[in-house]
C-alpha cells in the first residue's frame, strides 16, 4: 500500500473523499436553508443555557466535564481528542448575525466557516482582517485557539480582531465580554483557551475593505540570509512607520532558496493588467507551491489575482501536504482529468484515520506551524532542516502584541524582539508539513526526539507552538512555554475547573507520546 500509495488515494480515497464532501456540503445546505434563523439567535442560546444548567444540576459524580458535541473529525486539528470521555452540549449555531458597516465589525455565530464568511463579505467588498488559508475552519474554532495569516504584519494575530466574545460560562450564564468590559480577564484568555472557559456563542470581528484583485509580485532570493534580512525589512519588523505591502508570505524551497511573494489590493482595470489576471485556483492550474518554484528559474514576476483565489491558493494541495498522497498530482493530465478532486478533504481523512494510520501519521510526518520571532529566522531554518530535512517551508510575519498584563497564555515579546518603538514584536509562523527527509530514505526517524528537541528551541526563544497540531512537552513543559497564571485564575473565577478539561489535557494527543518515544528507543 505504501509503494502504491498515490494509486490508493486515487481509485480509492479520492473518490470516496468526493462522496462524502457531497454529502457533507448537503448537510450544510440543508442546516443553512432549512434552519437558517439569525433573528433566532437569542433562542437558540438559550436552548445551550439551559443544557448547562442542566448539566449543573447532576449529582456531582456524575459530571464529566463539558466539551461541545462537534464531532472531532470535523475540526482540522490534527489531534483526535477523545469527546466521548465528556459530557457533550450541542452549539449548533452557523449564522452571519450582523454586518455593522460603520464600525466595520461583523458579528457571527461560532461555526461559521471562513469560506462562508469571506463569500458573505468579499461580494460586500469587505474581508476579515485576518482571514485564513483554509476554507473549512470555523470563526469560532479560530478565536478558541489561534489564527494567523499573510495580513497578519499589519494586524496580528486573529484574536487582535475580535471585538467581543459572548460567552456561555459553566454555570449557565451567558456574558459579553470585551476588552474594557468587566471580564477583561477572559478577554485576554479565551484565545488559545480552547474551550476550556466556557462555551462561545457568538463573536463580532473586525473586517477591511478590499478590493477584488491582489497584485502579487513574486522576488526570487538566493542565500539564506538575504531572504531573511528581506523578510524583516518587507515586514516592517525594523521600522514601525515602514509602509508595508497589504499580503507578504515566503516559501523556501531549500537552505539557501526562497520566492518572496508580495501583494497588494489592486482593481485590475487597466488594460495592461488585465492581461495579467491568473485563476490560480482553477482545477486545472498548477499547484500554487509549484507556480511559485517556477520563479526561481525565471527570476520572478508579478500577476493579479482574484483575491477569493487568492485567499485559499493554498487549498488544492492542502500547502504541499497532498504530493505526498498523490506523487503525480500536480501533473498536468491528472490536473486536466482529475484536479477538480483535489484536495481530499481533511474532513474525510480525520474520518477514515484508523488507529495504525494514526500511528503513522504521528511518527512518519511532520506537521506543526510555528510562532517565533523574527530575530531568530535563520537559526529556525538551520534547525528545521536537521531535524526534519523536508521542504518547502512556508513562512510569513506576524505581529505579537504586548498587552502587558492582559497578555493572556501568551508572554509579552522579549525586549530584544520587539519592533523598535512599538507596541509589538514582529513574529513569524514556520510552517513545516510533510514527510520527514530520513523517512523518504527509509532511515530511522526518531519523531518524539525530534519534535521535543524543536519544542526546546521554541520555549528557548519565547516562541510557541499552534496546539492544533500535536505536541510533546510535559506540563511543566507547557507550562514554560504558555503562561497560565491568568488562564488559571479565571478558571476559578468562571467555575471552569471541573465543569470543562484543563487546556493541557484538552490539547495533548490521545496517544502517549512519551510511551511511543521508550518503545521506538527500545526496538531500534
Ligand atoms: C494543513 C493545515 C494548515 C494550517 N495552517 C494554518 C495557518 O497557516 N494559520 C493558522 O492560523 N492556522 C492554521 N491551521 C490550523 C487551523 O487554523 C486550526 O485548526 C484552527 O483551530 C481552526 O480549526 P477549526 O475551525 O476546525 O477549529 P476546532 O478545531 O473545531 O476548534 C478549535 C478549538 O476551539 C474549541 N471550540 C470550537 N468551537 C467552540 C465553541 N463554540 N465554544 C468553545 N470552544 C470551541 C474546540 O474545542 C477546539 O479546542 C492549519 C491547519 C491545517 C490542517
Ligand atoms: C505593494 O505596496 C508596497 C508598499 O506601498 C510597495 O512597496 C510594493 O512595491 C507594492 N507591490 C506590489 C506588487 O504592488
Amino acid at each position: 500500500l505504501e509503494d502504491n500509495r498515490g494509486l490508493v488515494v486515487v481509485l480509492f480515497c479520492l473518490p470516496a473523499s468526493f462522496i462524502f464532501d457531497v454529502c457533507l456540503r448537503f448537510r450544510n445546505w440543508v442546516i443553512r436553508y432549512l434552519f437558517s434563523a439569525p433573528h433566532q439567535h437569542n433562542e437558540r442560546v438559550r436552548t445551550i443555557q439551559a443544557a448547562v444548567r442542566k448539566w449543573n444540576d447532576l449529582p456531582t459524580e456524575n459530571r464529566r466535564p463539558m466539551c461541545t458535541s462537534r464531532p472531532n473529525w470535523l475540526s482540522l486539528s490534527t489531534t483526535f481528542f477523545q469527546k466521548k470521555d465528556c459530557h457533550q452540549i450541542t452549539v449548533s449555531l452557523f449564522d452571519i448575525l450582523n454586518l455593522d458597516e460603520e464600525n466595520m465589525i461583523v458579528k457571527v455565530e461560532p461555526m461559521v466557516s471562513v469560506r462562508d464568511v469571506t463569500d458573505y463579505l468579499i461580494t460586500r467588498g469587505y474581508a476579515l482582517a485576518v482571514t485564513l488559508e483554509i476554507g473549512d475552519a470555523t470563526c469560532g474554532g479560530l478565536a478558541m485557539a489561534v489564527g494567523m495569516t499573510t495580513y497578519s504584519h499589519k494586524v496580528g494575530l486573529y484574536q487582535e480582531a475580535v471585538v467581543s466574545y459572548d460567552v456561555v460560562t459553566a454555570d449557565g450564564s451567558l456574558i459579553h465580554v470585551e476588552r474594557d468590559n468587566e471580564h477583561e480577564d477572559l478577554f485576554s484568555c479565551l484565545p488559545w483557551s480552547h474551550g476550556t472557559l466556557g462555551f462561545l456563542v457568538a463573536l463580532e470581528l473586525k473586517i477591511i475593505k478590499v478590493k477584488p484583485y491582489i497584485h502579487l509580485q513574486y522576488i526570487p532570493v538566493k542565500g539564506k540570509k538575504n531572504y531573511c534580512d528581506k523578510m524583516r525589512l518587507l515586514s516592517g519588523a525594523l521600522d514601525k512607520l515602514a509602509t508595508t505591502p497589504d499580503y507578504l508570505e515566503a516559501t523556501v524551497f531549500s537552505k539557501d532558496e526562497a520566492v518572496i511573494m508580495v501583494g497588494n489590493f489592486s482593481y485590475a482595470d487597466k488594460p495592461g493588467e488585465m492581461g495579467k489576471v491568473n485563476n490560480v485556483a482553477r482545477w486545472y492550474k498548477p499547484w500554487f507551491y509549484k507556480h511559485v518554484e517556477t520563479f526561481l528559474r525565471t527570476g520572478g514576476g508579478d500577476e493579479y489575482i482574484p483575491l477569493q483565489q487568492y485567499l485559499l491558493r493554498h487549498n488544492r494541495a492542502i500547502f504541499w501536504v497532498v504530493e505526498a498522497m498523490i506523487p503525480f498530482g500536480n501533473h498536468p493530465i491528472f490536473r486536466a482529468l482529475l484536479g477538480w478532486l483535489c484536495p481530499p478533504k481533511p474532513a474525510f481523512l480525520k474520518f477514515t484515520t484508523t488507529p495504525g494510520v494514526r500511528a503513522m501519521t504521528f511518527t512518519r510526518q511532520v506537521f506543526q506551524d510555528i510562532v517565533l520571532p523574527m530575530t531568530v529566522l535563520e537559526k529556525s531554518i538551520d534547525i528545521a532542516e536537521d531535524l526534519f530535512d523536508t521542504y518547502p517551508i512556508l513562512i510569513y510575519p506576524c505581529r505579537i502584541y504586548d498587552h502587558g498584563v492582559n497578555s493572556g497564555q501568551l508572554r509579552p515579546p522579549r525586549e530584544d524582539q520587539m519592533c523598535p518603538g512599538a507596541n509589538y514584536g514582529m513574529f513569524y509562523d514556520l510552517g513545516v508539513y510533510g514527510v520527514p527527509g530520513k523517512v523518504k530514505r527509509k532511515e530511522r526517524y526518531d519523531s518524539v526526539k525530534a519534535m521535543r528537541s524543536m519544542e526546546s528551541f521554541i520555549r528557548q526563544h519565547g516562541g510557541y507552538s499552534f496546539l492544533y497540531a500535536d505536541i510533546f512537552m510535559t506540563k511543566e513543559e507547557f507550562h514554560e512555554m504558555f503562561d497560565l497564571t491568568l488562564y488559571e485564575q479565571c478558571r476559578v473565577k468562571y467555575g471552569a475547573v471541573g465543569a470543562f478539561p484543563h487546556l493541557y489535557d484538552k490539547v495533548k494527543p490521545e496517544i502517549n507520546v512519551f510511551e511511543v518515544g521508550r518503545t521506538w528507543a527500545e526496538t531500534n
